[in-house]
C-alpha cells in the first residue's frame, strides 16, 4: 500500500485546529457577499493568493481580518460543519477544536451567536459522521489577562460545552507567565489545559507552560529542541506536542520541509502529532500535512501509523474510548 492510501485510510484525530482558520476563501466570498461586506480581495483567486506570510504576525493579521465575514449563527454553523465534513472525508474520526470568542466578541458578536451554531454542526456530525469532537476555547495572547477572565466569564452557560481552554495568537513577547491567574481559575473550573508555546518563541516559554500553566498539552512546541533538559523532560512526562508541518512553513518557522524536526523529536522518544492548525490559510488539511512530511523526511509505514496511534493517546478523550481507537 503507498503512503498515500495509508494516510488516507488510517483512522486518525486531529488536536490542533482553529476552527477560524478553516474558512476557506469560497465561504469568505460568499458571507462577504451575503452580508455586504466589503473586503480588500475581487475574487477566490486573489483571496488564496494573499496567503503569502512571513511569520506568525503577518498570517494573523489577514486571519483576523478573514473572521470578520462570520456574522451570524448560520455561518459559524456553516464553518463548522465544512471542516467536519472534511474530517469524514479523511477519515478523522476525533477531533478538538479551538475557538478564539475575542475574535468574536470584540466585534459585538457574542456567545450566544457562534456556539448555537458551532454545537448545531457538531451535533449533525456525530449523527451523520459518527465524528466525534471536543472544543477548546483559546485566549488572545496579545490582549490582556483581564479581557482572558472576561471571556472565561462570559463562557459560563457554555462550560459544559468546552473540555479544555488555550492561549494563541502573537506569542513573542506576550509569554505563559501573563496568564498565570486565569489559568489557575481555569484548572479550578476542571478545564484541560493547553498553550501554544515554542512556535516562534523560545523553549523557555514552554517551560513556563508546562510550569505555570500546568499545561496537558503543548501547541506546537517544535522550539523544544533547543534545550535538552526540557527534551528530557517532555520524554520522561511524555506531555503531548501537537506540531504543525505546513504551518511551521508557510509561518517560516522552518524553511524547508526537509528541516522539519518531528522525525527527531519523535525518535527521541517525545509524543508527537500532526496537525494542520489553520489548513485553508496553510495550504492543506491534515492528511496533507501528512503527505508533506512523507515527501520530504524518510517516513515509514511505522511512523505513520505511530503518529495515527498518538493523535488519539495524546487526546481528551476518556481512556476507555482512546483504546477503542488505538
Ligand atoms: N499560532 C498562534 N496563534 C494562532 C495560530 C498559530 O499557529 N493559528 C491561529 N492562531
Ligand atoms: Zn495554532
Amino acid at each position: 500500500m503507498s503512503l498515500t492510501t495509508l494516510i488516507q485510510q488510517l483512522p486518525k484525530a486531529e488536536l490542533h485546529l482553529h476552527i477560524e482558520g478553516s474558512l476557506t476563501p469560497e465561504l469568505m466570498w460568499q458571507l462577504a457577499s451575503k452580508h455586504n461586506i466589503t473586503i480588500p480581495y475581487n475574487s477566490v483567486a486573489e483571496i488564496q493568493a494573499a496567503y503569502q506570510f512571513s511569520d506568525l504576525q503577518s498570517f494573523l493579521d489577514i486571519y483576523y481580518a478573514g473572521a470578520d465575514v462570520l456574522r451570524d449563527q448560520d455561518d459559524f454553523y456553516a464553518l463548522m460543519w465544512a471542516y467536519l465534513t472534511r474530517c469524514y472525508e479523511e477519515n478523522i474520526l476525533h477531533t478538538e477544536i479551538m475557538f478564539d470568542p475575542q475574535t468574536h466578541t470584540a466585534r459585538g458578536i457574542s456567545f450566544d451567536i457562534f456556539m448555537p451554531g458551532f454545537l448545531r454542526a457538531i451535533e449533525e456530525a456525530k449523527e451523520k459522521y459518527g465524528i466525534s469532537c471536543l472544543l477548546i476555547m483559546s485566549f488572545l495572547r496579545h490582549l490582556s489577562q483581564e479581557d482572558a477572565f472576561t471571556t472565561l466569564r462570559e463562557a459560563e452557560p457554555y462550560y459544559s460545552a468546552i473540555t479544555a481552554v488555550g492561549l494563541d495568537s502573537s506569542e513573542l513577547g506576550h509569554p505563559p507567565e501573563k496568564f498565570e491567574q486565569v489559568f489557575e481559575k481555569v484548572r479550578e473550573l476542571g478545564f484541560k489545559v493547553v498553550a501554544h508555546a515554542g512556535e516562534e518563541g523560545p523553549a523557555e516559554y514552554i517551560w513556563q507552560a508546562i510550569n505555570l500553566l500546568h499545561v496537558d498539552r503543548i501547541d506546537h512546541g517544535v522550539k523544544c529542541q533547543e534545550d535538552e533538559s526540557l527534551m528530557q523532560y517532555l520524554t520522561e512526562t511524555q506531555v503531548p506536542l501537537t506540531v504543525c508541518p505546513l504551518s511551521n512553513l508557510k509561518l517560516c518557522v522552518i524553511d524547508d520541509m526537509q528541516k522539519h524536526n518531528i522525525l527527531t523529536l519523535m525518535e527521541r522518544g517525545l509524543l508527537v502529532t500532526v496537525n494542520s492548525d489553520d489548513p485553508t490559510y496553510f495550504g492543506g488539511f491534515l492528511n496533507a500535512n501528512f503527505a508533506a512530511l512523507a515527501n520530504a523526511l524518510p517516513i515509514t509505514e511505522t511512523h505513520i501509523k505511530q503518529l495515527a496511534k498518538n493523535s488519539f493517546t495524546a487526546s481528551f478523550l476518556p481512556e476507555d474510548k482512546k483504546q477503542h481507537y488505538i
